[in-house]
């Protein structure tokens, strides 16, 4: 018989979890406004509202901080980073910075001015929001099949080639770069082919432009490309990771997700006159250029991280997890953005609560319902997330109306999905009695789902 397939690691440190009973959620969630960033971890029992910087630390990774060098110039921290950055990923100048959007912001002030057009595939809200809040444009190019939830395609976060191609003919000229995000977060944690890759790479040389990859989930990106894409199943993730990097001038990171720790991001590229010039904005926003808003322990920390992740025991584990969950949803008949991708599970809410007209946020309502039924956290991202149109200032109600569940790294065991799946169950077994959603009482311009308050029709 074949041995089942079990965690690539054993727990050391414990950490209690809190359960409570409805009566305290209805309480809780009137209070935070029906705004799930609004309540207080500890009225949560599993929290699935993001897979960022909430993964657990190996043994390693807190030894490797203890050591770390917390010299403001030239800590050695920063080498050991950037050494490990530059063996997985080929690029030789980084910048670190205290998380993602940082790194977005750093680079973006040298490269994004107002007129531009970023082309890419369903830029994440903190890059779209660097981009517009800078007068630019973030167009969208992911492929159609994206939006068909229940369609089995093994890279539904690809580029149109298409879809580019046309932006680049028609405004080459005020287009500063492409970004790709691999993994997709906002089409479902959806891969990105090493071939859909290849191609971004020639249309860009074409019109000559460069690409930059926005790698939250880039190890993550590496597994499918290894268990989905003819010729890689006896590479290993290292190996991808160096080809996929190949095709890209730079990165954006979070480190928050695949680089295992908990705070954290960087900006690496092979181009001196991109580092020249965010290095600019680095030393005014970020901190000096060894540091950048993290601390030396942090960036030792991080090393490790990210060559830990990039083995195939440690990021096996991880997906796999995830389908695990997926599998039960299966079960039940709950509809989801197919097939799951790396980090969460995508419920596709139009689908669920199908009563509720968009106008009234079904995600939305669906995470409230989830946190009552059981005190899941999850996240709306769908209508709320996708904000106003900047010029007309409309909902823009174009995309999928989706509740992610996240499933933090080496944090919670199957137990813990099979809680989440029944819990879903639970609530979708009850789904027509659910007839009415909610409705916005104050927003802010951008970003205005951290801070959106709700009342529930
Ligand atoms: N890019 C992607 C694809 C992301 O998913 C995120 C963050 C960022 C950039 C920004 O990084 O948070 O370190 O500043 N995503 C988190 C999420 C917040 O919940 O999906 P950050």
């Amino acid at each position: 018989m074949e041995l089942p397939f079990a965690e690539s690691w054993k727990i050391k440190m414990v950490e209690p979890l809190r359960k409570s009973t409805r009566q305290e959620r209805e309480q809780w969630i009137k209070e935070a406004n029906y705004n799930l960033f609004q309540l207080k971890s500890d009225q949560v029992y599993i929290d699935c509202l993001t897979d960022s910087g909430t993964g657990a630390m190996s043994d390693r990774q807190w030894a490797a901080m203890m050591m770390g060098d917390e010299s403001y110039a030239g800590s050695s921290s920063f080498f050991m980073l950037k050494d490990t950055i530059t063996r997985i990923t080929g690029f030789e100048y980084v910048i670190p910075t205290h998380q993602g959007r940082a790194a977005e912001n750093v680079l973006f002030s040298h490269l994004v001015t107002p007129g531009a057009i970023v082309p890419g595939n369903s830029h994440f809200d903190t890059t779209k929001g660097h981009i517009e809040s800078r007068k630019a444009f973030a167009v969208d190019c992911t492929v159609d099949e994206a939006k068909d939830t229940q369609l089995e395609v093994p890279f539904k976060g690809n580029v149109d080639p298409v879809k580019l191609e046309k932006v680049l003919a028609e405004n080459a000229d005020k287009v500063p770069f492409i970004i790709v995000t691999i993994t997709n977060n906002t089409a479902g944690g959806q891969p990105v082919s090493m071939e859909n890759l290849r191609q971004v790479r020639a249309i860009a040389d074409k019109y000559g432009k460069r690409v930059i990859f926005d790698s939250a989930r880039f190890v993550e990106n590496a597994y499918f490309i290894r268990t989905r894409e003819e010729g890689y199943g006896d590479k290993t993730i290292k190996e991808i990771c160096k080809e996929m990097f190949s095709y890209a001038d730079g990165m954006t990171m979070s480190s928050k997700k695949d680089g295992l720790v908990n705070m954290g991001g960087f900006i690496a590229t092979r181009h001196e006159d991109w580092y020249e010039g965010a290095k600019r904005f680095c030393i005014p926003f970020e901190g000096y250029l060894t540091y950048g808003g993290m601390n030396g322990r942090d960036m030792a920390a991080l090393a490790v991280g990210l060559d830990e992740n990039t083995e195939l025991d440690n990021i096996e584990t991880r997906i796999r997890q995830v389908q695990y969950l997926a599998a039960r949803l299966d079960e039940f008949g709950i509809p989801y953005q197919r097939p799951v991708g790396g980090h969460a599970i995508f419920v596709d809410a139009d689908k669920v609560l199908d009563q509720i007209p968009k106008e009234e946020f079904p995600a939305q309502t669906l995470a409230i319902e989830l946190y009552l039924e059981a005190g899941i956290r999850g996240c709306e991202i769908g209508y709320i997330l996708a904000d106003r149109d900047p010029v007309t200032r409309e909902n823009r109600f174009g995309g999928l109306d989706l509740l992610r569940l996240c499933i933090a790294r080496r944090v919670y065991t199957n137990n813990h999905m099979d809680v989440i799946a029944v819990a879903l169950k639970n609530v979708f077994d009850r789904r027509h009695e659910i007839t009415r959603g909610v409705k916005i009482v104050w927003e802010t311009e951008l970003m205005r789902h951290f801070t959106v308050k709700l009342e529930r029709l």
